[in-house]
């Protein structure tokens, strides 16, 4: 099985590290437009080999699309990350050309291939992708969904003090400070609700930071995180090229689900070989159905900015 991931950065040389360590697939393809970068990463990662003990090929290529050709999955990463201080919106400008521009050159040379979008703001990318290569919607996916749930289980397992394993949580919506929503109601220590354990005031902490948990790490390093962000798409990845139809939380196109139409946002789906196997129409309370009504107003209007990319 082949993977190509665009963009060499933090978040794909971190992806192409944790797919190759972890067997995922046979061969990865990490394609950069500066030149030698990805090269290097590649073979970096590639020199891990004889310690690690690990198997994939991974080849790195400047802006050379050819060595792309076959792939089962496409991830896009490329595009600029953000910088402290600065939204996930404002990136929307400069990454909107990148994307734009990558995912057609990818399905060239693999016109098969399921695309995962990771750049930011992703749901907005996630959106552009589908409309600008009119691919079915079960072949774009993008990746938010499954790096909050991760975050979430983070901070519910340090309030509760217990293992992240022992915890289940997701959260739906936008991939954005104020339009994720933890679904604090659901998520649970082995199977007990985490409201048995923790007061309404641990579980509004926990939900804020979750909330904000990808710009208190952007606060920290100085750019945005990369180790669970491509841990989580190699999560993503693994499930589609081995169809584990795992419920993963991912932007995909809705028509009609949730109520609403022409959007992409983040809610269950069942992700396997074929993409997006099903979208979970799961019942979300008053509040719950309130909250992912305000998120998808906001990634609307972020949607609204690609006119001029989309024409
Ligand atoms: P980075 O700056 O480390 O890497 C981006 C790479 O893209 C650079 O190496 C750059 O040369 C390359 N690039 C730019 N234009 C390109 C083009 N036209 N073709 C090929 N490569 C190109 O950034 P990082 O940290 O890896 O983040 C990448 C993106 O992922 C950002 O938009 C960031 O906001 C987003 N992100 C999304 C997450 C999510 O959960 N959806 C989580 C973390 C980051
Ligand atoms: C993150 O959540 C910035 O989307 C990036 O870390």
């Amino acid at each position: 099985m082949k993977v190509t991931i665009v963009g060499a950065g933090n978040v794909g040389a971190t992806c192409a590290d944790v797919m190759a360590y972890r067997g995922i697939a046979s061969e990865i393809v990490v394609l950069d437009i500066k030149e030698g970068f990805a090269e290097g990463k590649a073979m970096d990662i590639s020199q891990c080999t004889s310690n690690t003990g690990f198997n994939t090929r991974v080849t790195g290529v400047t802006n050379d699309y050819s060595k792309t050709a076959n792939s089962d999955v496409v991830v896009i990463t490329s595009g600029i990350p953000r910088k402290p201080g600065m939204t996930r919106e404002e990136l929307i400008g400069i990454n909107a050309g990148i994307v734009k521009g990558v995912a057609e050159n990818l399905l060239k040379h693999s016109p098969d291939a399921i695309m995962v979008v990771v750049s930011n703001p992703m749901d907005t990318m996630t959106y552009l992708a589908l409309k600008s290569t009119g691919l079915p919607k079960n072949r774009i996916i993008g990746m938010g969904g499954a790096l909050d749930s991760s975050r979430f289980k983070y901070y519910l397992a340090k309030a509760l003090d217990k293992p992240i394993n022992d915890i289940s949580a997701m959260v739906i919506g936008g991939h954005g400070d104020t339009t994720m929503i933890p679904l604090t109601r659901l998520a649970s220590y082995n199977g007990i609700p985490v409201s048995e354990f923790l007061s309404e005031d641990a579980l509004a902490k926990v939900a804020a930071d979750t909330m904000v948990g990808g710009a208190t790490l952007t606060g920290l390093l100085g750019t945005s995180a990369w180790y669970a962000p491509g841990a989580s798409v190699a999560y993503l990845v693994d499930s589609i090229l081995n169809d584990q139809k795992k419920m993963i939380a991912c932007s995909v196109f809705l028509e009609g689900e949730y109520g609403f139409n022409d959007i992409c946002i983040g809610v269950p789906c069942i992700i396997g070989k074929n993409g997006v196997e099903e979208i979970l129409n799961i019942n979300l309370n008053d509040t719950e159905k309130a909250a992912l009504a305000k998120s998808a107003d906001a990634v609307r209007a972020m949607n609204a900015d690609l006119k001029s990319v989309l024409g």
